[in-house]
């Protein structure tokens, strides 16, 4: 069973208002389409499928189009963010930042620290991360699968949500 967090409030935001809603099989089509046209190597429909019991799977709307989502962990006083996508239509708008905000806010109430892995050549989300206070840990060597059959390192970042 995956541990329940009380969802952070609306907020206003480049003139329109988002909201956070957990999303479950009846929104699993249209949040896996943004996975889809997010990254090259998305995540499996079934990934999706079996986190919805056993993680914490929060997204972000704006009406009744989704926007965004995260998809998070936890065990004994750890988070980890499995997923974190902002959609290609909504990105570089600082969006990305406030929803990372309010999903670290919501994981502090089950968690005192909280992890990640991210590509080494994915500068957009390493910058917003470091930005928000992410401190590297740790590299995983050729953790991710890359273009011609290479791999890529994972970098580990780690927060301390105590101190938010
Ligand atoms: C990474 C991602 C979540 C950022 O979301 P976003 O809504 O575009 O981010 P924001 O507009 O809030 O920007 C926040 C910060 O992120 C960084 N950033 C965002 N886009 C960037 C880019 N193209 N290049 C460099 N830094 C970037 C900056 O530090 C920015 O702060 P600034 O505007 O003060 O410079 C988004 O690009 C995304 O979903 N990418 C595809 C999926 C992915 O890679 N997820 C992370 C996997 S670990």
């Amino acid at each position: 069973m995956a541990v329940e967090l009380v969802l952070p409030d609306p907020f206003q935001h480049a003139g329109e208002r988002f909201s956070f809603a957990t999303f479950g099989a009846a929104d699993l089509p249209a949040i896996f389409a943004i996975e889809e046209r997010s990254h090259r190597y998305p995540w499996r429909l079934e990934n999706f499928r079996s986190s919805l019991d056993s993680h914490v799977c929060i997204g972000l709307r704006r009406g009744e189009e989704w926007v965004a989502y995260g998809i998070l962990s936890f065990v004994v006083g750890e988070a980890e963010i499995l997923l974190f996508v902002v959609d290609k239509a909504w990105q570089g708008k600082g969006v990305g930042s406030r929803f990372l905000a309010a999903l670290l806010k919501a994981a502090a109430q089950k968690a005192e620290t909280v992890f990640l892995e991210v590509r080494e050549s994915n500068q957009p989300a390493i910058a917003l991360y470091e930005s928000v206070g992410f401190n590297q840990v740790g590299l995983r060597p050729n953790y991710y699968p890359a273009a011609q059959g290479r791999r890529e390192d994972a970098l580990l970042y780690a927060l301390d949500l105590r101190y938010l």
